[in-house]
């Protein structure tokens, strides 16, 4: 039985608002893993409580309530945000009050900050196996389209310059759409896409919004096995939004997705379903909510701590085995070690994996290697 005080840590992921069917999913891999925690006696002894807040899909709100959870509820770990745009906004606060922030999303690199653990993919994790795998299968003429914030400003300013190293390729175009863009936005696109005929279309697109990327490029009859569309940010969340079919053939490149074939992936997606039910959509960023918790659980354990310096040194290094395979946050860069995978989108809305590797890839947030070519070395790791 749980006596002692409990521990209390903030969580922020959006229940309302554009991103708020991932923001749903990324709350609930945290409250699954805090369930899972507290079942085996919590921190030795002590209940890990989450303090939640609803940010709307809002970077000020999410900045707001960030101060909040420090200032008002006391707690000196946040794990939280989807959008960069939202973490961006939170860092300021965290480092003001050097507190610490645990962020389980993939995002656009090129950043560092000692009060931050990133445990989702860096570009050398998904943007260069991407690039790599459309290039070699559809070509290396891209199209390229944004939700209208920094990561995909910055994502497509990577993938422009991946492709840029194959034979005979071409960066046709580069467009933004609002974070509530609707079909109608996307249909005028695709005009273009049929007159600029790419390869493949890379989308940054993020949120609800998705959705309507994948129905406008359906009723302008496209063919997914000849031009189908790339994406970083398409998950089986936003799958989960579309109709039936409609993102059938289309790829994704992840960590994680539903479909990974083992023991631990099932354990705990049935843990899921019988404490929650069908709260939500599992995808890469519940899977990293999921495992960051634990890594922090089993910090702090070890620490009887979580103030950040007493915190940090048993945070970095350490490892987990998560659903996509054990991970590992590397000391020097606060980033994670994670499982590259290529996904097809098939007829259920799951991601049948053509593509992962074998070994973890570690984290190269600032591209320090950066060509295609010089990944060779790593592609040798991946298989089939
Ligand atoms: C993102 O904004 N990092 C998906």
């Amino acid at each position: 039985m749980i006596e002692r005080d409990p521990v209390r840590v903030g969580v922020l992921f959006s229940e309302t608002g554009v991103t708020s069917t991932i923001g749903l999913s990324q709350l609930h891999g945290a409250l699954l893993a805090i369930d899972e925690i507290n079942e085996a006696g919590g921190i030795h002894g002590r209940e890990l409580v989450p303090v939640q807040y609803d940010p709307q899909s809002n970077p000020l709100r999410y900045a707001q309530l960030a101060e909040q959870l420090i200032l008002h509820d006391k707690v000196n770990v946040i794990f939280g945000c989807y959008m960069s745009s939202s973490r961006k906004a939170v860092i300021p606060i965290i480092e003001k009050w050097n507190k610490l922030l645990f962020y389980p999303t993939l995002y656009e690199g090129f950043e560092y900050s000692a009060n931050v653990i990133y445990t989702g993919a860096a570009p050398n994790q998904n943007s260069v196996q991407l690039a790599e795998f459309m290039t070699a299968n559809f070509g290396a003429r891209v199209y390229l389209i944004g939700s209208d914030y920094i990561y995909p400003y910055e994502s497509n300013r990577i993938m422009g310059e991946l492709v840029l190293q194959r034979q005979g390729s071409e960066k046709l175009a580069e467009r933004y759409v609002a974070l509530d863009a609707t079909e109608k936005d996307f249909a005028e696109i695709m005009v273009d896409i049929r007159q600029k005929r790419p390869d493949f279309i890379f989308s940054t697109v993020v949120g609800d919004s998705t959705a309507a990327l994948y129905r406008a490029y359906a009723d302008a009859g496209f063919d997914p096995k000849v031009m189908p569309i790339g994406s970083l940010t398409t998950s089986e969340a936003e799958v989960s939004q579309m109709e039936r079919g409609l993102a059938t053939g289309h790829y994704t490149s992840a960590p994680y997705f539903q479909s990974i074939d083992s023991a631990a992936n099932q354990r705990c997606l049935n843990n899921l379903r019988r404490r929650f039910g069908e709260c939500c959509v599992p995808n890469l960023c519940w899977e990293a909510s999921y495992f960051q918790m634990h890594i922090f659980a089993n910090a702090i354990r070890q620490s009887g701590s979580d103030e950040i310096s007493e915190l940090m040194p048993h945070v970095l290094g350490s490892e987990f085995d998560a659903p996509q395979g054990r991970v590992k946050i590397d000391p020097t860069n606060h980033h994670t070690c994670l499982y590259p995978r290529i996904g097809r989108v098939n007829p259920e809305g799951q991601f049948t994996i053509v593509r992962q590797a074998r070994r973890s890839v570690y984290p190269d947030p600032y591209l320090v290697t950066h060509s295609l070519g010089d990944w060779a070395a790593r592609l040798d790791a991946l298989e089939y």
